[in-house]
């Protein structure tokens, strides 16, 4: 049975929902599987959560939740999303499940066995956010390197001898040039690895949540080297037909989780167990917002359904055509080497550009002009040499970009494809033709043009799967996914009736762009008592403000309402510095919707009188008040 083509991607923690920024690995997993089974292969595509973290039983204790229906609700969430990107893996793998924590207690008890695993004492800082041990070194200003805070932790832990495999890691990354991209990911990874390997912490005192170490009910197994296992227990080992999947094909993540974890303790466990390693690890850049990387901790998510469903409510069309819009996005702007910030801004262009200037339209001239001019049926006619030979290089660069595991280029590829098309149509000009009665070079230019369409459909596949079941509707063919055989013309037999329809996107006119600035208030003359009652008020107290980058009037404030903490942007930065403002109190309206402003989710708004130059004059309580007191 040949080796089947296997797919992972990190599996999510479950202290919070999918953002665009976790949904980015896991779209690019899923554009890598469908692409990979249209050139034939046997995908296994194999996706999940992450439960077992300290930071997973803190937030269900936050949410004030049993922990296990905790993790159950939120992976269940995971899963529903994944369903709405129409994301399509074979299997969902969660740490909580018994095959996979008696796959973790398996590899520990084998490396213990094999001598990789031995007791000591570990003293030391505990990054929980990052679930990650650092060095004193490793702190800058108290904090992690990435801005975390940092708990001392002093216990008994069993270690693994990460220091021994120090050699054989270098020696693997340089001869296997593929095992890590991007390029520059490798190099960081190598640099890492010769400052030194020290041997790593693998288990934490046991606080009630986690696999226990066989034999030692005083201890769980660290979250990562748990975490990581994940891997090879989805797909069956040490028993069944393990080896018909390993090793992955590729293991898809961000940046973050790469240099430290998956190409350096996780290569290390396979080497101690005699497994071989992934043949590749893609380590992609971030999405941020603003200049800060997308995370709930920021409160500056935004979620992939919630944007498809907003882009289905502006333009009309169902929420699967507005995930593919969402899911195009991803994929044209993907991050691989450096980052890339997102924009509301930004997400309409590329739908107004990409998707219906150029795709929906080039499309449905096509499509309209085959009505107009030739009856509504492929008319007889050859493809042209130049056109063929333009897609066909297209279709290369697609799969050499794909090769390198660059979604961003291959989603370039496509569009050229579509830029193609809508050049072969101002250059040929059907309708001159139709008009001179030219019926046999019409019957050529219309007939490539519809074998273009087809290409289309094929190449977008991947990226835009329900986007391109629909342009399948209307050559009234059957999918093309098949990439073998996308450049043939068979199926656009002349006489092939088509189906008549309208453009499949309509365009965002400019009152329905995205603004992120301030909504008017709708004048009313007179409201009741319970109207008012509405308008839930309390007293808050700014625990912090900074500037709002690229507005003059914007402070971002942090709110602590009682026992909650909210984000809040108020236009007050021209009379208010961050420092006259941090440390008072201020009354907020806690029950409006969330609104995204700049990047940044609002979540809620103070109240201010407005001078007689417009000025914004906040409203103060008279004395201090418990923070969170209810206001009428
Ligand atoms: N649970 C670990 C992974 C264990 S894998 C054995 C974890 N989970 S995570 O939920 O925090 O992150 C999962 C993935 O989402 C990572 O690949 C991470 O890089 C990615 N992203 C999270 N925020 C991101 C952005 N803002 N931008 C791009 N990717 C981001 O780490």
């Amino acid at each position: 049975m040949p080796k089947r083509y296997y797919i992972t991607t990190p599996i999510y923690y479950v202290n919070s929902v999918p953002h665009i920024g976790t949904a980015l690995t896991t779209v690019a997993s899923d554009m890598t599987a469908r692409y990979q089974r249209m050139r034939g292969q046997d995908v296994y595509f194999v996706t999940g959560t992450d439960e077992n973290a300290i930071k997973v039983a803190e937030a269900a204790q936050a949410a004030g939740k049993e922990t296990q229906q905790f993790v159950d609700e939120v992976s269940a969430e995971f899963r529903r999303i994944w369903g709405g990107l129409n994301v399509q893996f074979d299997d969902f793998i969660r740490t909580t499940e018994e095959r996979h924590v008696r796959t973790v207690q398996e590899v520990f008890s084998r490396l213990k066995d094999a001598g990789h695993i031995y007791l000591d004492k570990y003293e030391g800082w505990y990054d929980v956010s990052a679930e990650t041990f650092l060095k004193e070194s490793d702190l800058i200003d108290g904090k992690s390197p990435e801005g975390n805070e940092v708990r001392w932790v002093q216990e008994e832990n069993y270690f693994f001898r990460l220091s021994a495999f120090q050699d054989r890691l270098i020696q693997h990354i340089e001869a296997n040039l593929e095992f890590i991209l991007p390029e520059t990911r490798r190099n960081e990874v190598l640099s890492f690895i010769r400052q030194g390997l020290r041997d790593s912490a693998i288990t934490r005192t046991n606080a009630g949540w986690g696999v226990q170490v066989p034999g030692d009910e005083g201890h769980v197994i660290y979250v990562w080297f748990d975490a990581l296992i994940n891997y090879i227990a989805a797909i069956g080992w040490p028993d069944g037909d393990w080896q018909n999947y390993w090793p992955a094909d590729v293991e898809w993540m961000g940046k973050d989780i790469l240099v430290r974890f998956h190409a350096t303790l996780w290569p290390a466990m396979l080497m101690g167990l005699g497994l071989d390693l992934p043949k590749t690890l893609v380590g992609h850049g971030w999405v941020l917002m603003g200049d800060e990387k997308i995370s709930k901790s920021k409160g500056n998510v935004v979620a992939p359904l919630e944007l498809a469903d907003d882009l289905a409510a502006r333009v009309g069309c169902s929420r699967e055509l507005a995930v593919d819009a969402v899911r195009y996005y991803m994929a044209r702007t993907m991050p691989f080497e450096n980052d890339y910030r997102f924009t509301y801004e930004d997400f309409d262009l590329k739908y107004n550009t990409d998707l219906v200037n150029d795709l929906s339209n080039g499309i449905h001239r096509v499509i309209s002009m085959t009505h107009n001019f030739c009856g509504g049926k492929v008319p007889p006619g050859e493809i042209s040499k130049s056109a063929h030979e333009e897609v066909a290089a297209a279709l290369r660069s697609y799969e050499s970009a794909m090769v390198k595991f660059r979604i961003d280029e291959a989603a370039g590829a496509a569009s050229s494809v579509v830029k193609s098309l809508n050049m072969f149509i101002d250059t040929r000009k059907p309708w001159d033709l139709n008009r001179r009665g030219a019926t046999e070079e019409l019957g050529g230019v219309m007939r490539t043009l519809l074998w273009m369409v087809r290409v289309c459909e094929g190449v977008m596949r991947p990226i835009t799967p329900t986007l391109s079941d629909k342009i399948a509707s209307l050559l009234q063919l059957s999918p093309a996914d098949r990439w073998d055989e996308l450049l043939g013309d068979a199926v656009i037999a002349p006489g092939h009736e088509l189906a008549a329809q309208d453009p499949i996107y309509q365009r965002l006119d400019k009152k329905k762009m995205q603004e992120e600035t301030k909504t008017e208030a709708p004048s009313v003359d007179e409201i009741t008592i319970e109207d008012f009652m509405k308008v839930k008020l309390r007293v808050a107290r700014v625990l912090d403000a900074e500037p709002v980058q690229d507005s003059d009037k914007l402070l971002r404030l942090q709110l602590i309402v009682g026992d909650e903490r909210r984000q809040v942007l108020a236009g007050i930065a021209q009379q208010y510095t961050p420092d006259a403002i941090i440390g008072r109190q201020v009354i907020v309206v806690t029950n409006l919707k969330p609104r995204k402003m700049r990047g940044f989710e609002s979540q809620g708004m103070i109240l201010a009188a407005d001078g007689l130059d417009g000025e914004a004059i906040l409203l103060l309580p008279d004395k201090d008040a418990p923070d969170g007191t209810p206001v009428h």
